[in-house]
Formats: structure tokens, C-alpha cells, sequence
């Protein structure tokens, strides 16, 4: 690691800072809320000496949150929370910024770790984490758990003083988690009983669920569908198997490009929403039969199955977006075909079951991440906007919040909406006096 440069840090090539300035000023384009927020953060510097460590995926949207923190007062440390994310000229511009990166495109285990310590070492006061490595790491230290870290943290942790250990842990106020999976695992660590801070769930925020799962991955899904296949949407019968947020952000959005969109549902509400949305409803049975286009975004397992491909029309595509690739059973359909897989296009394999063609997009994996290239910047603005927002609730409310994972406040969310909304231009009306205390009164019926 070098430390011969006004910060620290471990990233690919130093050379390639101008080219990430370009990227991370294109991707700030489109990030008018961070943008706001970095505006105050000038005038008050709220965060003002407060060290952060964040591990998050180093790209040109996160360097923007970066920046945001740096504005504010912040010391800021930034590490990988997957070793294969990191974009390398983004890592060497906020070097070039004074913000302190640890993080390799390609890194093996033993670097991903590696960085995780350096994040340690900065003894943040408030982290940052998507995906839990980092909070985890730090708990699994504070519980004496130390055959449960990489070795490389293990070998740091032992050089440290006596007493300098539990010192790490008890200087964090709190951390902000970005995904469902840290969430799911911090959920964990609450309900055991050895969680030390409060925890923000940015994954929760209704600003993030509404951008990112609705209509990032609503976009995204068909971009990468289309990116892989060249399809006309127009006339054709999809499929969309869920109608939750995700669903029906792609159910919108295939009707909107003319397709016939036909959902499968497993619960009753949601069935009925998609119904009365006027989208036709069936099981997946009759479906298999009809459609075009399926597309998954369940988070469950098995939504295609084997009887489904055996009554799927000769030249049926099939794609998944939800979060882990066995929504569509793959080896069912391996088992089912006398052919394939045969590789037409990148992420585009063909199988001949019962002498009719189905295809299969991407392996069964997140299509958007596949063949697109994932949640624009507007998309990551609002969940980033929440990050730099948590950030300040827990610097400011953090020692009075219980050690247990925390819904983001519906005033910030809304804070955040209001931010979006001023940067379309668009106005709406204020509750008058009169109008709060009617809202807020029991005694007026009339
Ligand atoms: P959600 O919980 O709002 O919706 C899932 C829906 O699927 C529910 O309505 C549920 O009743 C339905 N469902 C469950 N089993 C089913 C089955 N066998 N057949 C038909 N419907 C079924 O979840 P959300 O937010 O829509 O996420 C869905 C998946 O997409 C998750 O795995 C999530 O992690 C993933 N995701 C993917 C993103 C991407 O970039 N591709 C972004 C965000 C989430």
C-alpha cells in the first residue's frame, strides 16, 4: 500500500485519474439530489473531522457520495464490498481528491480483506457497508471471533495493544446498510443479541425501493433483455412472473413498449392489483403456453419449471432478474432438452426441448447486470442521497438509537422526494394551518 502520497491507498494505476474525473462528472449529471445536499454540506459542514468508512462498489455514482461526505467536513476511507465491481479510474480520481481508496478491480481474498482492515484501521465513527463485510468483520473482532476474519485482519488485530481492540468497536456511532442481503444479516446479529450500533437500513427507504427496484430494474431488465436479444417488445406476449416493486416497474414498462403483458402472481393482493392495473392474470401453467418473453422477479425459487418448458412455444425466451439465478430451474430445463446449450449470442443459449427451441438469457442471472450495465445514476441518487442523509441522522441521534437495524425516517425520505421533485421543477402544495390541525384532530368529523 502506498503511503507516500498525501493519503492512503491501494488502487490499480494512479494514471488513470483523468479519465475517472470524466466519468464520475457524467454520472454527477444526473445526480441532482446528492447534488443538493452536497450544496448544503458545504454552507453547514455537518460532518465536520467525522471519520467514515465505506465499503461499497467503487463506481462513478459512489465516488459522487464520496465527495458529498468530503464536502460535509468528513475524513473519508472507501473500500470494495465485492472484489469484481471497482471501477479502476474511479478509485485513482478520488485519490486524487484526498479521499483515501482501497480497492483493485479483480482483487483476490486475502486484498478484498486486506482493504477491509484499512477501513478498520481508520476507526470510523460512522461505516458504510452493502453487504455486511465490514460490520461484520468489525463484530466478529469485538466478539473475540478471530479464527471467523481473514487472516490478514487477524495478524492486525493481534499487534494491536490491549484494551485498543474493543476501542475500535465502541468509537462507531452507527452504519448505514445499502442492500437486502446486509440487512438480512444485521437482522441476524440484532436478534442474537450481539450487535453493538444502530444500523440504518437505507436498503428500506421508499425513495430507494421506488427508483431502484421499480424503475432502475424496470428500465434496466428490458435494456439488457434487448441489448442480448435485438427484440421488437412491440406485439409480443411477455410473461412477468411477481408483480412486486420490481415486477411491476418491467410489467409497465413492456406494456409501454407495446408488448401484451400476461403476470403470474402467488398472492392474492398483488394478483389483484396487477388485475385490476389491467394486466391479464394466470398461473404460470397457462402462461408457459402463450408467452413470448418470460421474465422472473420473484426472489423465489423454482417460478419455471419443468412442466412449464415442455409447454412453451417453439422459440420462447426465458430471462431471470431476480436477485439469485434459480428462479428459472436451469437444471430442469438441462435435463428436459435433447440439445443445448447451444450459444447463439453473448448470453444468449439455445436449448431444443421436445423439438422446440427455448432460449435462455444470461444463465438464469440478474439480466441487467448481464448484458446492461445495472441502475443508472438518477436511480443510485436517491438511494445515495439516503446514504448522506443517514449519515448526519447518526451522527446527530445515533447514541440515543437502540442497536438494532432502523427504518430511515419518513421525514428524511420525504426530505429526499422533496429534493428530486424542486430538481424537476415541480411544485405542490403545502397543508394550510387550517388543513393541519383538521389532519391532526379527532374532534373534527365535520
Ligand atoms: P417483492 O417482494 O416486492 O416482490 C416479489 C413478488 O413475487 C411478490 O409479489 C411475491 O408474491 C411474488 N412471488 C413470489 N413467489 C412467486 C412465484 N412462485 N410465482 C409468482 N410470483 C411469486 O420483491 P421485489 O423488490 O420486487 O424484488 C424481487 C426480486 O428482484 C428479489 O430477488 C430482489 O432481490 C430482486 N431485485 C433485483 C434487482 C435488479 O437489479 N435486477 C434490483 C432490486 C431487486
Amino acid at each position: 500500500m502506498n503511503r507516500t502520497m498525501t493519503v492512503e491507498h491501494d488502487v490499480a494505476d494512479l494514471g488513470l485519474a483523468e479519465a475517472g474525473r470524466l466519468r464520475v462528472e457524467w454520472a454527477e449529471r444526473f445526480m441532482p439530489v446528492l447534488r443538493q445536499i452536497r450544496e448544503r454540506f458545504e454552507a453547514e459542514r455537518p460532518l465536520e473531522g467525522v471519520r467514515i468508512s465505506a465499503c461499497l462498489h467503487v463506481t462513478t455514482e459512489t465516488a459522487n457520495l464520496m465527495l458529498t461526505l468530503q464536502t460535509g467536513g468528513a475524513d473519508v476511507l472507501l473500500c470494495a464490498s465485492n472484489p469484481l465491481s471497482t471501477q479502476d479510474p474511479v478509485a485513482a480520481y478520488l485519490v486524487t481528491e484526498g479521499i483515501r481508496v482501497f480497492a483493485v478491480k479483480g482483487e483476490d481474498n486475502e486484498r478484498y480483506y486486506d482493504h477491509i482492515r484499512a477501513a478498520l484501521e481508520h476507526r470510523p465513527q460512522i461505516t458504510m457497508d452493502d453487504g455486511a463485510d465490514l460490520v461484520g468483520s468489525l463484530h466478529m473482532l469485538a466478539l473475540g471471533r478471530y479464527d471467523d476474519v481473514a487472516p490478514g485482519i487477524r495478524a492486525w488485530v493481534g499487534s494491536l495493544p490491549q484494551g485498543e481492540q474493543d476501542e475500535i468497536i465502541a468509537g462507531v456511532t452507527g452504519s448505514t446498510e445499502e442492500t437486502t442481503t446486509g440487512i438480512i444479516r444485521l437482522r441476524a446479529m440484532a436478534a442474537d443479541g450481539v450487535l453493538r450500533f444502530p444500523v440504518i437500513a437505507v436498503n428500506d427507504s421508499y425513495t430507494k425501493h421506488l427508483f431502484d427496484n421499480r424503475y432502475g430494474t424496470g428500465q434496466s431488465t428490458l435494456d439488457g433483455i434487448l441489448r442480448a436479444t435485438n427484440l421488437l417488445l412491440a406485439g409480443s406476449t411477455v410473461v412477468v412472473g411477481g408483480y412486486g416493486w420490481c415486477g411491476r416497474g418491467v410489467a409497465t414498462r413492456a406494456r409501454g413498449a407495446g408488448a401484451k403483458v400476461i403476470v403470474t402472481e402467488v398472492d392474492p393482493l398483488r394478483a389483484l392489483e396487477a388485475t385490476m392495473d389491467g394486466f391479464q392474470v394466470m398461473p404460470m401453467a397457462e402462461a408457459a403456453a402463450q408467452g413470448d418473453l418470460f421474465i422472473t422477479l420473484t426472489g423465489d425459487i423454482g417460478v419455471i419449471r419443468r412442466e412449464h418448458f415442455l409447454a412453451m412455444k417453439d422459440g420462447a425466451i426465458v430471462a431471470n432478474s431476480g436477485h439469485f439465478d434459480v428462479e428459472i430451474d436451469i437444471p430442469a430445463l438441462e435435463d428436459v432438452a435433447e440439445a443445448g446449450p447451444r450459444e447463439l449470442r453473448p448470453y444468449v443459449e439455445e436449448y431444443v426441448v421436445h423439438g422446440k427451441r427455448i432460449v435462455l438469457l444470461g444463465r438464469g442471472r440478474l439480466i441487467n447486470l448481464a448484458s446492461a450495465e445495472g441502475h443508472p445514476a438518477s436511480v443510485m441518487d436517491m438511494s445515495f442521497a439516503n446514504q448522506a442523509l443517514a449519515a448526519e441522522y447518526l451522527l446527530q441521534k445515533g447514541p440515543a438509537l437502540t442497536a438494532e437495524v432502523h427504518r430511515i425516517p419518513i421525514a428524511i425520505d420525504r426530505e429526499i422526494a422533496r429534493l428530486k421533485l424542486a430538481s424537476m421543477d415541480i411544485g405542490i402544495d403545502c397543508l394550510t394551518d387550517e388543513q393541519e390541525r383538521y389532519l391532526s384532530s379527532w374532534e373534527q368529523g365535520t
